[in-house]
């Protein structure tokens, strides 16, 4: 069988075979049925989500003898030549190939000739920031006074690293990584034509591998295909991918919420035995808690983050009810420090397992605040203590795996010029104004080991651990950043900001003790005084906690 790789036969011909990018094919049929069209367009976003596609369709749809056209003939000599890849008029440039740098060159200083016979002059430049600087600033000349008949449009992977010179005389489209789901129906579409048999969730793992390529989805199908022929079993799948089942996962983290620990070793000895690279397993369940944390927190605005079919959705927000929001992050921290262990480890199973029976318990070191509460509804233990009057009246306020800062170390913490309001009013007023735009934002926001203000900017501290997670929400999806930094400046003034930072407890401490050693001093006396009392040294012992604070209740 001549094979030709899928994602050549499948390249989309029309705008409507573009999936996934529904704004961008809307925007540009507008523009073109309008007759606004831009001389420079510059797309941007990762591999094989339709860049180069969208390109070859809008010249065709500029070039086509029937058009300007969103319907391109594909039938006319311009568009069929454009559909060959020998148009005159069509010419592509690709900014990582060694092509040799004169002829690029020369290739943007010939602008300026007229075209051939269509209408437009099209240059596609791919991976345009890869150009060399002499091109470049070709190119960059050409787009100050772009001849009338020139079209460009630019792909590239990297957007950060085009100058904003270019940015500032294209229109630029961001094309998404696409939906898991929109994946596995493109790759469903190819099997029933390709008369492929294959199931939906085996379609789902590959789909998952792709991570947001519709190209990817379609290279590994092809490596399925080329390793199963036309019937795929789940099994075959799983085996060209390396990949760890979903069925054992959801079965792992099924036993985690029902706190089955000798099913959780078990489990752990049969990914063992079926010779699964358990750093894999780690990271498949830290990819579906991540999943699993972004419907908690939000299932309706944060659902596009999640890169699942629906029934797959449907699935995790069962698992979900299972679990309280803390608990997650509880385990999602041990995971991801247990991944980094692993690495080093040669005992990568035990690792495994103890992370997973910690996951499992973690929820009795949650239930920290309702174990206080209930403590302090209890009549103090005078026996112990008949003749220490003052240590029988204490009550403990809370006690917390991390040091969490109080208020007024907080306010202590803070540079602000902002006398007026407390640090606590400031950012609860950003937090508002974020959750006004995004609930869900703010709730990730508030879940975090401690925010702050420190002078103009919101400091947001996370553990090591969950660091780039978080960094990764905040920072580069779905304008988080922009949205964040609106609201600091609507209560902070213009030029305000925020920043991720880790959250190092020691250091925290640290400063705040210079500040304030004698207060420091005293209340540390007090701990130490309440570490003797048996009841909350036990307490303390049960959960590894700490006393961060203690308040003294006047005799009733
Ligand atoms: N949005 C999309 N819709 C349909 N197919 C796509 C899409 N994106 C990528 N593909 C598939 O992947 C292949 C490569 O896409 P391409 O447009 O070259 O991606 P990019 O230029 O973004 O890397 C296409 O031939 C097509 O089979
Ligand atoms: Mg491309
Ligand atoms: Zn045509």
């Amino acid at each position: 069988m001549s094979y030709l790789v899928l994602a050549r036969k499948y390249r989309p011909v029309e705008f409507e075979d573009l999936v996934g990018q529904d704004s961008i094919v809307k925007t540009l049929q507008n523009a073109i049925k309008e007759d606004r069209l831009s001389h420079a367009y510059l797309f941007s976003g990762t591999r094989g989500v339709g860049k180069t596609s969208t390109a070859r369709i809008l010249a065709r749809a500029l070039n086509c003898a029937e058009g300007p056209t969103i319907s391109p003939c594909n039938k006319c000599p311009s568009c069929n030549d454009i559909l060959k890849g020998n148009s005159l008029d069509m010419i592509e440039i690709d900014g990582a190939s060694n092509r040799r740098v004169e002829e690029t060159q020369q290739i943007i200083e010939n602008i300026r000739y007229a075209p051939a016979r269509d209408r437009y002059k099209i240059y596609i430049i791919d991976e345009v920031h890869m150009l060399s600087n002499h091109a470049f600033n070709a190119l960059l000349k050409t787009l100050e006074e772009p001849p009338p008949h020139v079209v460009f449009i630019m792909a590239t992977t990297e957007y950060h690293k085009i100058p904003q010179t270019i940015r500032s005389r294209t229109q630029h489209f961001h094309f998404v990584n696409v939906a898991q789901s929109i994946i596995i129906s493109n790759l469903k579409k190819i099997c029933k034509e390709e008369n492929i048999q294959i199931s939906d969730r085996s379609l789902s793992l590959i789909a998952r591998e792709a991570a947001g390529s519709v190209r990817d989805g379609q290279s590994l199908l092809d490596q399925v295909i080329a390793f199963s022929g036309s019937e795929i079993s789940d099994r075959d799948v799983e085996t060209v991918l390396g990949a760890v089942s979903s069925e054992i996962l959801d079965k792992i983290i099924e036993a985690i919420s029902s706190k089955d620990t000798s099913k959780l070793i078990s489990l752990v000895g049969e990914v063992f035995d079926l010779g699964y690279d358990l750093i894999l397993i780690i990271r498949y369940l830290i990819q579906r808690l991540r999943n699993l944390l972004i419907l908690k927190v939000d299932s309706k605005d944060l659902k596009e983050l999640v890169p699942l079919g629906s029934d797959e959705i449907e699935k995790l927000l069962e698992i979900g009810k299972k679990f309280e929001l803390n608990q997650i992050l509880l385990i999602f921290d041990l995971l991801v420090a247990a991944e980094n262990q692993m690495k080093y480890s040669i005992y990568p199973r035990f690792i495994l397992e103890t992370t997973l029976i910690k996951s499992a318990t973690s929820d009795t070191i949650l239930d920290v605040d309702a174990f206080v509460e209930e403590m302090n509804k209890r009549p103090p233990n005078r026996t112990n203590n008949s003749g220490n009057s003052s240590h029988a009246e204490t009550r403990i306020k809370s006690i917390t795996p991390y040091k969490v800062m109080d208020e007024e170390e907080t306010k202590e913490y803070t540079n602000t010029g902002k006398k007026t309001s407390s640090a606590d009013e400031l950012k609860n007023a950003i937090l508002a104004a974020v959750a006004k735009e995004r609930k869900s934002l703010e709730s990730v926001i508030r879940a975090s080991d401690r925010v702050s203000i420190e002078g103009d900017v919101l400091v947001i501290y996370r553990s090591h651990k969950s660091i780039k997670s978080l960094r990764d929400l905040l920072l580069k999806q779905n304008n988080n950043k922009k949205l964040i930094e609106r609201a600091c400046q609507s209560v902070l003034g213009e030029g305000a900001s925020f920043r991720i930072d880790e959250y190092l407890p020691e250091n925290l401490e640290r400063e705040a003790k210079k500040s304030k050693d004698s207060t420091e001093a005293k209340k540390k006396q007090g701990i130490e005084e309440l570490m003797n009392e048996p009841t909350v040294r036990n307490l303390v012992d049960t959960f590894q906690g700490e006393i961060v604070d203690y308040e003294k209740k006047p005799r009733d």
